[in-house]
């Protein structure tokens, strides 16, 4: 095939990172050593995307509802995003990955939001791939904090009841800049969106994978862009 042949990879990917617990649990583990296996899957689909031109990936990987799990989990996926966030931080460099987040991150805990924040400067003016945190996400908390927001400008008379409308509540979302996702990839088999990118999903092709997230590889997001590529997205026209 030819350059100008080759369909372009979707912009932005979406994945609902799920089934650590259970990938765990199949091999007599405790949870915790999934949740260390999905973050080796997380590298190998970072690997993939750059490879692909993939532009943004948006990793669904605590969500608000995730803090009600028991205290030593939390505590467990915490001190993992934190390794994470101490160790890839260079690679990213060497990546040319640039570092984003989006959700409560007030709430995660002060020496973990401080990594973050700095990862995330680091990485700033980095142009290969944009990957998205979720974390602390949800959905619904967004489109509360965006409602707030815009009833805030229109209190202080910036902006107009009538002038609201739907590029009004896109750009005060968290994802504002970001393009929507085309693609969405959930795995574990679940059918739900738990939460995730409410309003940004409007849209876009969902796959559903069978397997665990541990053992997602590169493999899979080909065949997901594949996949994406031989659907016909008419956006509601015909
Ligand atoms: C996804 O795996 C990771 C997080 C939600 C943090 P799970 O922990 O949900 O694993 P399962 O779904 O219980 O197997
Ligand atoms: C969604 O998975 C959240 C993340 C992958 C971070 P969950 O395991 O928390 O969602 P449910 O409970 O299956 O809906
Ligand atoms: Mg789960």
């Amino acid at each position: 095939m030819t350059q100008e042949l080759t369909p372009k990879p979707p912009r932005h990917i979406a994945i609902i990172m799920d089934g650590n617990g259970r990938w765990a649990q199949q091999r007599g583990l405790p949870r915790v050593a999934g949740h260390r296996a999905g973050a080796e899957a997380v590298r190998r689909t970072v690997d993939a995307c750059i490879k692909s031109g993939v532009e943004v990936i948006t990793l669904y990987a605590f969500s608000s509802e995730n803090w009600s799990r028991p205290e030593s989990e939390v505590k467990a996926l915490m001190q993992l995003l934190d390794r994470f966030l101490k160790e890839k931080t260079k690679e990213m460099m060497q990546q040319n990955v640039k570092l984003q987040a989006i959700g409560r991150l007030d709430k995660l805990p002060e020496k973990t939001r401080k990594r973050l924040e700095d990862a995330i400067q680091t990485t700033a003016n980095n142009t290969a791939l944009t990957v998205n945190l979720a974390l602390s996400y949800s959905g619904r908390d967004e489109l509360t904090d965006a409602t707030k927001a815009i009833a805030q400008q229109v209190a202080a008379g910036e902006l107009e009841v009538d002038a609201i409308d739907a590029d009004t509540i896109t750009s005060n979302l968290y994802t504002h800049g970001l393009p929507d996702p085309e693609l969405l990839i959930r795995t574990s088999g679940e059918f739900r969106l738990s939460n995730f990118l409410l309003w940004q999903l409007s849209y876009t092709e969902i796959i559903i994978f069978n397997k665990f997230w541990p053992d997602f590889d590169e493999s899979d997001v080909l065949h997901a862009i594949e996949q994406f590529h031989s659907r016909d997205r008419r956006f509601g026209t015909i």
